[in-house]
Order: structure tokens, then C-alpha cells, then sequence
């Protein structure tokens, strides 16, 4: 895992940006997997700035998002398909055609998680996967004891994932109970996958996630197994890891020792 400390929210998001940026420079129809929730904002603020100042294109880029609250309508505000447009899409030149987002409302949830599984395989894999972590160290909505083989597939919501997110709906009870996500082994799959995280809140998941064993109680740990991992977090989501003096010596050396090559 490469853990990237960064001073604050600002900081992380324009490094996860530039590291998108950069791929898409290298691969105009990128296969982008996408997280929502407060975390990845900036990034995708930052990726709006890029298309608008510098042009970054994404007309050829495909898009899967990682999750869909099971029974909220696509055009409910509180649905992550609102949720993109409004903060992502709507403002950059994706091809609505390319984007995926789980539909929470279908007849057919289990079929759908698989349909969704094979347009993932159809569009050849996630080339990057940007995630965020709950408090409770999920990824997606992986919530703990899913797990680390699962694919598409719906998940009841943890308690504290429904309390985190009780902040987006008028009442507690409004949050939504279930959620179809992409599996553990889906997200894995992709060929690099980007965690964000920021502020203290955060701290235990990703020293959980970073420095903890691998569980199925701490979804996010399976990304210890990923060849491509790359964690992107800032100083307060960083106080509770033990080594972090070390993956700032080398995230600043690295960076000499291939400029000097
Ligand atoms: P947050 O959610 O970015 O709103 O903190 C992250 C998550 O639950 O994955």
C-alpha cells in the first residue's frame, strides 16, 4: 500500500485529482469507478476546475459507481445518481451513455447486481476505483462481516453507517436499510484503487485499514491484498497510524528517487 499524508482536505483532493488527471491524459476512455459521500467532493470539484481551465476531457471516459441505496428513485436527492450528477457530471463532458450507477429501484435486485457485474467485464475493468472508508471501516457499503469474495450484491446498512449517514435525510429513520454494492473481490478487481479519507473521525478505520489485520470486519483492510493500492488521506485521519513517519519518508523519496532516473 502507498500512503500519501497530506495537510488537509484541499491537499488530498488535488493529489487524487492529479493522479485521475494523469491516467486520463495516458487513456482518454479510462474505466473510472466512482465513490460518493462527502470525502471524494473535492476531488471531483478539483476534476471540474481541470475540464473547465485545462480542458481535461472526459467525453470517451466510462464511469461505475461503487453503490445505490436499495428503494430510492434515481431522481430522489438523497440517491447517489442525484447525488453524481449534482456534483460530478453535470458539470463535465461525460457521455451520460457512459455512466453506471446501481438502480435501487429495479424489480430484480439480485439480477441487477449481476447485470451490473458483467457491464463492468464488458467496458474490460476498472482501471481506477476511488474509494472513501466509513467510520466502521467499510468500503462501498461492505459493512463488516461482508465478505472479502463478494461481488454486486445488497447489504443490510451497519447501525453506525446509519447514524453517519442520518445527516443527509431529514430524519434518522429516512436512511435508507439497505444498499446494493459492488463486492469486496469487484473493487478489488480494479486495477488501481484509490482510498480518501479525511478528518480524526476517520483515524481508527484507516489505522484499522493500513495497519490492522485483514477482516472481513474491516472490509477496507482487504485492500492490503491489492497490488495497486494507493491511500490518500490528511494529517487528522493519519494521527492514529503507527508508522506514519515512515510512509512520509517514503512517499517524499520516492518521488527523488524517480526524478533522478
Ligand atoms: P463520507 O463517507 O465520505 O461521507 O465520510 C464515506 C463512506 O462511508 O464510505
Amino acid at each position: 500500500m502507498e500512503v500519501i499524508i497530506k495537510t488537509d482536505k484541499e491537499e488530498l483532493s488535488k493529489e487524487a485529482a492529479q493522479i485521475v488527471k494523469a491516467a486520463l491524459q495516458r487513456k482518454p476512455n479510462l474505466v473510472l469507478g466512482l465513490a460518493t459521500g462527502s470525502t471524494p467532493v473535492g476531488t471531483y470539484q478539483e476534476l471540474i476546475r481541470m475540464h473547465k481551465e485545462e480542458g481535461l476531457d472526459f467525453s470517451k471516459v466510462v464511469t461505475f459507481n461503487l453503490d445505490e441505496y436499495v428503494g430510492l428513485p434515481p431522481s430522489h436527492e438523497q440517491s447517489y445518481n442525484y447525488f453524481m450528477y449534482d456534483n460530478l457530471f453535470n458539470h463535465i463532458n461525460v457521455n451520460p451513455q457512459n455512466i453506471h450507477i446501481p438502480n435501487g429501484v429495479v424489480p430484480d435486485l439480485d439480477a441487477h447486481c449481476e447485470w451490473y457485474e458483467r457491464q463492468i467485464q464488458k467496458a474490460g475493468g476498472i482501471d481506477i476505483q476511488i474509494l472513501g472508508i466509513g467510520s466502521d471501516g467499510h468500503i462501498a457499503f461492505n459493512e463488516p462481516g461482508a465478505s472479502l469474495a463478494s461481488r454486486t450484491h445488497v447489504e443490510g446498512l451497519a447501525e453506525s453507517t446509519i447514524k453517519d449517514n442520518a445527516r443527509f435525510f431529514e430524519r434518522e429513520e429516512d436512511v435508507p436499510r439497505f444498499a446494493i454494492t459492488m463486492g469486496v473481490a469487484t473493487i478489488l478487481e480494479a486495477r488501481h484503487c484509490i482510498l480518501l479519507a479525511n478528518g480524526e473521525n476517520k483515524a481508527d478505520a484507516v489505522a484499522k485499514c493500513v495497519e490492522g489485520p485483514i477482516t472481513s470486519q474491516i472490509t477496507s483492510s482487504a485492500l492490503q491484498m491489492h497490488p495497486k493500492a494507493t491511500i490518500i488521506i490528511d494529517e487528522p485521519a493519519a494521527s492514529k497510524l503507527e508508522r506514519r513517519k515512515h510512509y512520509k519518508w517514503v512517499y517524499e523519496n520516492k518521488r527523488k528517487l524517480y526524478s533522478a532516473q
